[in-house]
């Protein structure tokens, strides 16, 4: 068998999609998760580009410790250097270069000829080289680059020391065949080639970044990089649970490929990154949607009732989609949500099991049905608050199509303290947050708000997702609770004391 290997950039290229920001801690728990799914390269961060991604690469490289971390830099003496300095306590640490290859990109971006981008990706590689030898090299853009350029450059950067080749088709732009012939080009035409193990990144501009993998993996790419649900820049990049699914479900072609993938985490994993980073996964995402494994015509059933290999191609419970026989309500004790819990894949202290306990007790109250998707939502809100600068003890709102919509709240802090408001708005949820405002005093801009029900029924819980922007920075905030105004304050707290949380990390190192 050979081994593919599994390079892990949601905390880089995926946090890089707009709105997606996670803070150190949040990244140093998705580390942790990808650790335990089976990844085997993380890319953590690109040092250079903030304090938030130099400490979040140097955290992870010291948490992790049974598998490569990487961060990501420019090929200038200056990135390389930070990079080091953030990589330096990890056990395994990979360094990724990478340089404009393509003429659009080395013209227009980079204002510079071939043989300066040549002699700039040398020099860093060389430079890298001083400090470790793991070093991976990205010409970017390398699927419009000119092939006899691209041998060339490739060719000298492994001469200096590059251990892993990636090939990025940066842009979305590339189809399979061609990227496929482009691998296998590399292979005949770059002399020291074997010197190195070939990798590809892949963007989705066109649908194609997982169908381009895969192709490519044929052609001879040992390492694949892609993103958890497929999160990144514009369209995103190659999605992880679809390259091992489809390396796993059809092992009778794929026949000398595995990876190390523990695939009966990828639901897991896939609920924690779309719960981090606020993106929603959507219902028809291939492995982890909600209807993936969901049958809705008769015929379908009836030969999933008779035979799941019917219809089923992929087991669900094989990718960690629980299978809901149980449906809990306001008579079901704690027992048996402790059962539900073990299924759904959550281990909980006693204290946390108790936190969410409560919350599913206040929630059976008034939802007669409590379906998976509630509790998982429950153990979510219930994690979101555990470290928090206010959250919401009372809302009082009233509003209609007369009158002014007016909004009371009371906030309270870890300490006790209760902080009290009341304000109008243009509707009740504009009332709300003026009053959250008034406490809270952190000026934002609100960028986007949206709600969607978890589950269906008209006492389904509402789930909103708010992004606020603050010194060019964008905080996601979700909340959800059965009644909406309710859940769109939580969110919007939920933002406000992650805002407050990553001002605090900063002035605390300075
Ligand atoms: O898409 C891209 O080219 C990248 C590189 C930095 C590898 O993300
Ligand atoms: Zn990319």
């Amino acid at each position: 068998m050979e081994r593919i290997s599994i390079f892990d950039t949601t905390l880089r290229d995926g946090e890089q999609a707009a709105g997606g920001s996670l803070n150190v801690k949040e990244k140093i728990e998705v580390a942790k998760q990808l650790e335990n799914l089976g990844v085997n390269v993380i890319e953590a961060g690109f040092p250079i580009s903030s304090k938030g991604d130099f400490e979040s690469v140097k955290a992870i490289g010291k948490a992790i410790r049974n598998l490569s971390v990487c961060g990501l830099a420019r090929a200038n003496i200056k990135d390389i250097d930070a990079c080091w300095d953030a990589l330096k306590g990890a056990a395994d640490p990979r360094l990724h270069i990478f340089i404009s290859a393509s003429p659009v990109q080395m013209k227009y971006q980079l204002n510079k000829t071939p043989e300066q981008v040549l002699d700039y990706a040398v020099k860093a590689v060389a430079h890298a080289h001083k400090y470790l030898s793991n070093i991976e090299f990205s010409p970017m853009d390398a699927t419009r680059a000119d092939k006899e350029f691209l041998y060339k450059l490739i060719e000298a950067v492994i001469d200096k020391g590059a251990s892993v080749i990636n090939i990025p088709d940066t842009v979305g732009y590339s189809v399979p065949a061609e990227y496929g012939k482009l691998i296998k080009d590399l292979r005949k035409n770059v002399p020291n080639i074997d010197k190195a193990v070939i990798s590809v990144h892949c963007h989705n501009d066109m649908g194609l970044a997982v169908a381009n993998s895969i192709e490519a993996i044929s052609n001879g790419a040992r390492q694949v990089e892609c993103t958890v649900n497929g999160i990144g820049e514009r369209a995103g990049n190659a999605s992880l649970e679809e390259i091992v699914m489809i390396l796993k479900t059809r092992k009778d072609f794929f026949k000398k490929y595995e990876t190390s993938i523990n695939s009966e985490l990828i639901y897991p994993t896939s609920r924690m990154v779309s719960e981090m980073t606020g993106f929603p996964i959507p219902v028809n995402k291939a492995i982890v949607g909600a209807n993936a494994f969901r049958h809705e015509s008769g015929i379908h059933q009836d030969g999933v009732i008779k035979n799941s290999s019917t219809f089923e191609i992929i087991n669900p419970r094989n990718v960690g989609v629980p299978s809901s026989s149980l449906v809990m309500g306001k008579l079901s004790g704690s027992h048996a949500l402790k059962e539900r819990l073990a299924e759904l894949g959550y281990s909980l202290s006693e204290t946390d099991f108790q936190g969410v306990f409560n919350a599913f007790k206040e929630i059976a109250d008034r939802k007669k049905e409590v379906e998976d998707k509630d509790i998982e939502e429950l153990v979510a809100e219930y994690q979101r608050n555990l470290n928090y600068s206010y959250i919401l003890k009372r809302i009082q709102v009233s509003c209609g199509d007369k009158g002014l919509p007016t909004a009371s709240i009371i906030l309270q802090s870890p300490d006790g303290t209760e902080y009290a408001n009341a304000e109008i708005g243009s509707g009740p949820i504009d009332a709300v947050y003026k009053a959250i405002d008034n406490i809270v005093k952190v000026p934002n801009t609100l960028t986007e708000f949206s709600v969607n029900s978890i589950t269906h029924g008209i006492d389904a819980i509402g789930s909103v997702i708010v992004r606020i922007e603050n010194n060019n920075t964008v905080y996601t905030g979700r909340g959800a609770d059965v009644d909406i105004i309710v859940a769109s304050a939580k969110a919007y707290l939920n933002a406000l004391n992650r805002l407050i949380a990553s001002n605090k990390t900063v002035t605390d190192e300075k």
